[in-house]
């Protein structure tokens, strides 16, 4: 069978499927149209169209063109290619095709469905599904923790939501806690950063979804209901079995501030990670659209907080200020 190379503009258009990502495929219906390389005219000829049953002897054919290499999707069908690996995102770790900024929309995608699932049903089946995912995207980072750049390029700047914001959190923290401790970054402390960073607002999901889901300026009293949120997630986390200190610290703190000007304790002993917590939620609420404030833009936010310095702590707020400035994440999309 075909070993012939492939040309580069073939590659620009098509993917080489991998083993892992054919067998999670249903094995006799493909959801999308499979190509194979014809060596004599250096082209991708159509093997089958999406949907089509194949018969056990194309089953194994497809199997054994994939195991050498020759079996191909076209860029065409990124949705299906990309909705199919959103709902089983370890493949993300085996996929040696897709592109960087291809695995970190998908990425983004199956955790904000995860996200939402648990805020609107905080119970450990969903939960189970939702960390599993973190971990996924977690190890895709730590094996390159330079791709955050592309997660930071994706921040989300339209409407907020919880999960939009959790997400942003995320990207944000992770970058700051990955860029703090460089060379002296540990894996477990980098996954529990992660964890905790996404995990923050936890306890917003036993707020009523009618003070969450506002779309207008909430009330004082409407604002009352939302004090309690850190110590809820914390205690909610405790119960999921997530107690460890950067959990605690990222859901009992993010809301303090400096100054003690903060909630739920009005504490200004707050630790480290609460601080670079602080930092990247304020951040991710900014650069949102809110109901009460228009998005704003990311380094006018950052330079806003890097001001606050009697609230904000510097250590984060300048180092987030200097790399937007800089154009460290490139352009946002
Ligand atoms: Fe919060």
């Amino acid at each position: 069978m075909a070993s012939a190379p492939v040309p580069e503009n073939i590659s620009e258009e098509y993917y080489q499927i991998s083993e892992a990502i054919l067998s999670s495929f249903p094995k006799y219906r493909p959801p999308l149209d499979l190509y194979t390389f014809k060596a004599d005219i250096g082209q991708l000829v159509s093997y089958s169209r999406k949907g089509t049953r194949l018969s056990n002897a194309q089953v194994e054919e497809v199997y054994a063109r994939c195991a050498e290499g020759d079996l191909y999707v076209s860029r065409r069908d990124h949705s299906v290619y990309s909705e199919h690996i959103v709902k089983q995102l370890d493949l993300i770790l085996v996929d040696q095709n897709l592109k960087e900024a291809e695995v970190a929309d998908i990425s983004l995608a199956a955790l904000e469905t995860r996200l939402a699932a648990f805020f609107d049903q905080p119970v450990r089946p969903v939960f189970d599904l939702l960390y599993a995912d973190c971990m996924v995207v977690l190890e895709y980072l730590w094996a390159d923790v330079h791709r955050l750049r592309l997660f930071f390029r994706r921040l989300h700047r339209g409407d907020h939501t919880l999960a939009r914001h959790s997400l942003n959190s995320f990207i944000v923290g992770l970058w700051l806690f990955s860029s703090q401790k460089s060379g002296d970054l540990r894996r477990r402390d980098f996954d529990q950063a992660g964890q905790a960073l996404l995990l923050k607002d936890a306890g917003m999901a036993k707020v009523p979804s009618f003070i969450t889901g506002k779309t207008t300026p909430l009330k004082p009293e409407e604002r009352e209901k939302i004090f309690p949120h850190p110590l809820t997630g914390y205690k909610l986390m405790h119960k999921l079995e997530q107690s460890f200190d950067l959990m605690r610290q990222a859901c009992l703190e993010h809301h303090e501030r400096l100054d003690g000007s903060g909630y739920p304790q009005h504490s200004k002993e707050i630790s480290s990670f609460g601080r670079l917590t602080a930092v990247a939620d304020a951040f991710s609420a900014i650069i949102q659209k809110r109901p009460y404030a228009e998005a704003r833009e990311p380094a006018e936010a950052a330079r806003e907080l890097s001001l606050d310095r009697t609230r904000y702590d510097f250590a984060y707020t300048g180092p987030l200020l200097a790399a937007l400035l800089s154009d460290a994440f490139g352009k946002m999309k």
